[in-house]
Formats: C-alpha cells, sequence, structure tokens
C-alpha cells in the first residue's frame, strides 16, 4: 500500500479494509485473533470471522455459540481486543471495543435466517464448545447433512449468538520499504482523535 498523508486518512482506509473483508467474505481482515480476559486476568484469544462491519456506528459484528467460554468472558468482563493482519496490504489493525451480547432478538434472526445449513452447524453440536468427549465426532444430530431441510436446523438458533463490538481505540501499524507508520487513536465527544506515534 502507498504510505499514508495523514493519520485521519490511515483509520478511514484501514476501517475500509475491514469492511471490504466482511462484504467479500475473504483474506486475512476476514479473520482476526480475538482476545477476552479469563476470570484470573489471562488474555484469552482465537479467530473468528468478521461478519459486518459499520464504519460510522464504529462496530464489528461476530457470531459465536453462546456456550462458548468467550461468551462467559465477556459477561464478565465485556471488552475485547481485535488484531488484523495482512501480509500483502503490511497493515496492522489493533482495535479494542466494549462488547454487547445478543440472542434471541429481531437482529439476531435477521442473520440467521441468511445462514445456509453448513452455518448453521457451528450452533448445532449437541455439546457446547469445549465439553470434553471420549472420540473426535463432531457432536451434530446424526441425521445432520448439507442438503437438509432448514427447519431441521430451527433448534439451533438458541445456540446462535451475535456479538456486537463498540470500538472505541485503534492502533495502526503500517510497514513500508520508506519507513514504518503508526497511528493511535480514541474516540472521544463525538469524533476520532488521533496521531502519529513512533512505530
Ligand atoms: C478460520 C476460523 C474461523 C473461526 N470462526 C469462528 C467464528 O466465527 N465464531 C466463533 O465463535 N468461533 C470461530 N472459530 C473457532 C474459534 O477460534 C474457537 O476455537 C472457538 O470459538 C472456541 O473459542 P472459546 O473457547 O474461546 O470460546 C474459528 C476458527 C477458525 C480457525
Amino acid at each position: 500500500m502507498e504510505r499514508f498523508d495523514n493519520p485521519d486518512k490511515f483509520l478511514h482506509d484501514a476501517w475500509h479494509l475491514l469492511i471490504k473483508a466482511a462484504i467479500k467474505r475473504k483474506g486475512d481482515y476476514q479473520k482476526p485473533s480475538v482476545a477476552t480476559v479469563d476470570s484470573e486476568g489471562f488474555a484469552r484469544q482465537r479467530v473468528i470471522v468478521l461478519r459486518e462491519v459499520d464504519f460510522q456506528q464504529r462496530q464489528l459484528t461476530f457470531f459465536t455459540d453462546a456456550r462458548s467460554r468467550k461468551v462467559e468472558e465477556l459477561s464478565n468482563h465485556p471488552h475485547l481486543s481485535c488484531l488484523f493482519w495482512d501480509e500483502r496490504k503490511k497493515v496492522q489493525i489493533r482495535m479494542n471495543a466494549q462488547v454487547i451480547l445478543e440472542q434471541g432478538s429481531a437482529r439476531c434472526r435477521q442473520y440467521w435466517d441468511r445462514l445456509p445449513v453448513q452455518g448453521r452447524s457451528s450452533y448445532a453440536a449437541l455439546s457446547a464448545p469445549g465439553t470434553p468427549q471420549q472420540t473426535d465426532n463432531v457432536p451434530l444430530p446424526n441425521h445432520w447433512h448439507d442438503e437438509m431441510d432448514l427447519q431441521e436446523t430451527a433448534y439451533a438458533f438458541e445456540h446462535f449468538m451475535v456479538i456486537t463490538c463498540q470500538v472505541y481505540s485503534a492502533d495502526l501499524l503500517h510497514l513500508h520499504h520508506e519507513g514504518h507508520q503508526r497511528a493511535q487513536f480514541a474516540y472521544q465527544d463525538g469524533a476520532w482523535a488521533g496521531s502519529w506515534v513512533a512505530p
């Protein structure tokens, strides 16, 4: 990527890289590492697919199984940190956000209705993610297959959770052969305020 002329352009373009990844449903920026804090204060990370991005609202949207450990952690400490890196673009994007956990709402239903059988399988397991088991079998019902009637997957909606992240700070790094660029931002009093920092 070209070097950025100013921090605001850097922030604007970073958000748009994320928007593009979510819309196209591909690329490194679509699979960030997302960190939560566990009950002992340790960071726990995992890769999660970025589903939707809203620059005006400063929101990132993820889906998860409501029974997963990250949800318990987010219930206790409703903040997360997202790390995005694209090897080709050479731009690292870190964002911190407050989260809203949503289950069973009309908005959840809208997302759910758009998911095919295969997409729904992530929420359809008979046991909660992380439950010890005797074998490596995926704990889906016996009748589960990709061409099944969507109606038969309806029960899994109760496990489907939407995580909305309200981003309040960002740290951007651009690796460039003419000199690396880094900028930090915080959302304050209704606007983003940011500046270059030493990389
Ligand atoms: C490429 C990739 C995409 C993933 N997408 C999701 C996702 O969208 N939502 C999700 O909850 N877990 C997703 N996972 C699984 C998580 O990384 C993690 O293993 C799982 O959610 C359990 O995490 P937890 O114990 O911290 O809750 C994905 C994993 C990979 C490797």
